[in-house]
């Protein structure tokens, strides 16, 4: 029989599991990554396809990470080990958790650097930095930031202290308290920002940009650029959100938690973009802007708004706080392994997998500025490492735990780990896991790399 409870503790209740889930879906995948994807990819026929991940692949693989999580009580490599040996499987399963922690030890190195960029911004902001601020001088703001390297470092060395620290912590004292009041707090305010843009953004004109689908200007690896954030966005295909089922107790309900984190996850997303683009187009600006989207446009709405200071200041306060509650997320599948395995100290795990993630970040750093020249596949160190996780590592991750679940699991066992009634929801869950998610993922992969 497995564990009933991880022995890295569990949540005090089911909204608690709900918040912390959501605090490591909702995070710089939404704000920062969403908008300038979709600004890159032309838009609504980019949404479309990424809202079509989000439920047909998202959430059913969301389930299914989950209740193996809850089944296997540890961090994600024992947890697909132990099932896999319960259901009379190969060890060969125990990939699927290695493949988790390195993508979330490789996120996590370039994350630290953007959520770095948020860090910076609270203090340019408080201090007055976007006063009088026009569409030209935003975009040199922003590029003098990333031409610092010591600026960059130290933002950086900042933020992945402040994620150590919480995830030393531990699951209750530390990773609860940090999404309880926050996240509440950044639907609030970008709910501001998104009045803001109907009042004096071009409202109309980044609904139509959101919305209005052209297919034609959408190609293959648009497509996988937009599983991929489905995937990046919902903490999917590595075992954070494996890993935090593994926290949560026997009874809760597995669809409904699931459904509530897409639900708010989604949520923020749009919110974002209903944000941004009106805000873009009011200013005469591109959306095609790169990582720097908002960075270079939201100070504009800051300039001009009453108190637009001590918004702008929240707002990337709250942007950090995402970030953090969603670092920790990606540092917890490996910590829990070391903890388990090598009998590690869960202070010592922390700072260990902290320091990698941080020296490989100032890699990333660099490759914004000092070592711009070097590029591999026309990528620098940073995209390189977004680009390889969140569309490739995510979605191969999903892949197995899809077929594992749909497929090598006894739907037996699936049925008492998910304790759904056996009615339509089920039904319809069970064919997206076995058919619709693996076939799908497959079908972008092939075709992005184009052998269909
Ligand atoms: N979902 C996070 C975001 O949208 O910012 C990023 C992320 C966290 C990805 C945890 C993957 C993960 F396991």
């Amino acid at each position: 029989m497995p564990a009933t409870v991880s022995i890295h503790g569990q949540w005090s209740t089911r909204l608690a599991f709900i918040l912390a889930a959501t605090g490591s879906a909702v995070g710089l995948g939404n704000i920062w990554r969403f908008p300038y994807i979709v600004g890159d990819n032309g838009g609504g026929a980019f949404v479309l396809v990424y809202l079509a991940c989000i439920l047909l692949i998202g959430l059913p693989i969301m389930m299914a990470e989950i209740l193996l999580g809850r089944r296997g009580r540890q961090s994600p490599i024992n947890t697909m080990l132990t099932v896999a040996r319960e259901e009379g499987l190969s060890r060969g399963w125990g990939l699927m958790g290695w493949i988790g922690v390195l993508a979330g030890f490789l996120i996590l190195s370039f994350y630290s650097v953007i959520a770095g960029w948020a860090l910076a911004y609270v203090f340019k902001s408080g201090s007055g930095g976007f006063v009088g601020l026009d569409a030209e001088g935003s975009s040199e703001l922003f590029g003098a930031m990333l031409a610092s390297p010591e600026a960059l470092l130290a933002w950086h060395t900042i933020f992945m202290v402040m994620t150590a620290m919480v995830v030393a912590r531990g699951v209750r004292s530390g990773l609860e308290r940090a999404v309880t009041i926050l996240m509440p707090l950044l639907v609030l305010l970008l709910v501001v920002l998104v009045g803001y843009s109907m009042a004096q953004g071009e409202f109309m004109a980044g609904v139509q940009f959101l919305f209005q689908p052209d297919f034609s200007a959408l190609s293959a690896n648009a497509v996988l650029l937009a599983m991929g954030q489905a995937f990046f966005t919902l903490s999917l295909g590595m075992g954070a959100i494996m890993v935090y089922g593994s926290y949560l107790s026997s009874e809760a309900s597995v669809a409904k938690t699931s459904g509530a984190v897409v639900a708010a996850d989604t949520l923020v997303a749009l919110l974002a973009g209903l944000a941004i683009f009106p805000i873009l187009f009011a200013a005469g600006l591109s959306p095609g802007q790169g990582p720097g989207l908002i960075f270079v446009t939201l100070p504009l709405a800051f300039a001009e708004m009453p108190m637009g200071l001590y918004f702008g200041t929240v707002f990337f306060v709250l942007l950090v706080f995402a970030a953090w509650t969603s670092a920790i997320s990606l540092i917890e599948p490996a910590v829990a392994f070391l903890v388990e395995n090598l009998s590690l100290t869960r202070v010592f795990a922390t700072t260990l997998v902290a320091m990698f993630a941080w020296l490989l970040g100032i890699g990333a750093l660099l490759s914004l500025n000092v070592w711009s020249g070097y590029t591999l596949f026309e990528m620098g160190i940073l995209d390189l490492l977004d680009y390889l996780t969140a569309n490739i590592l995510l979605p191969l991750g999903g892949f197995l735990i899809a077929l594992f679940v749909g497929w090598r699991m006894t739907e037996r066992s699936v049925q008492s780990e998910l304790r759904l009634k056996l009615g339509f929801v089920y039904s319809l869950w069970y064919f997206l896991v076995r058919y619709v998610a693996p076939i799908a993922i497959l079908v972008v992969f092939l075709r992005a790399v184009g052998v269909v």
